[in-house]
């Protein structure tokens, strides 16, 4: 997928089909993850993988558990990265994982703690991921006519020039 139109046509999904992400997919998307930048090339994160009951378990530390239980990926950037660091590696992640027809959603921790012990370390970041519960079409518009439906303030509140 053009990376403008993927960027473009990306909503964050609240609901997930149940079907599997192909092994091929979610090695691309944690790859994504690896080769982000990061400060002075640290990359002080790790990518903790959560299934079966620790995936339970996590749900109920975030505000919208159904997101993480109807998952079919859920990766916890864990470690000491920044919040720009970590920023740049959820989202190579989840643009990554659009290209390959799955959606995701970055997930607000409610309880760190209890996060924290489920995913043995600190969590800077919970990603959800699995093919959208209804099927999205990015080559149904073009990047332009995603950009102009996306409930986003516009350019003109945003851009500014000095000099
Ligand atoms: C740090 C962070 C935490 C978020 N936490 C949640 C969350 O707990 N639940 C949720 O439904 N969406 C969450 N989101 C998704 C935002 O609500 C979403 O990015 C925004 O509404 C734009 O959605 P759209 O791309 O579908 O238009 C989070 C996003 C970020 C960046």
């Amino acid at each position: 997928m053009d990376t403008y139109l993927a960027i473009a046509s990306k909503r964050d999904e609240r609901a997930y089909a149940d079907a599997p992400i192909s092994a091929g997919a979610r090695e691309r998307i944690l790859d994504a993850g690896r080769l982000s930048g990061s400060s002075k090339n640290r990359q002080r994160w790790e990518f903790v993988l959560v299934s079966g009951e620790a995936k339970d378990r996590l749900a109920e530390a975030v505000y919208a558990p159904e997101n993480i239980r109807s998952a079919a990926l859920v990766v916890a950037i864990v470690g000491e990265a920044g919040s720009f660091d970590t920023g740049r590696c959820a989202q190579n992640m989840m643009l990554a994982a659009w290209g390959e027809g799955v959606a995701s959603c970055p997930n607000g921790v409610r309880d760190p703690e209890a996060a924290a012990q489920v995913c043995g370390g600190e969590v800077r970041a919970i990603l959800s991921f699995g093919h959208p519960a209804k099927p999205r079409d990015p080559a149904g518009r073009s990047a332009e006519e995603w950009s102009e439906r996306a409930n986003r303030k516009p350019l003109s509140e945003l851009v500014r020039e000095v000099g």
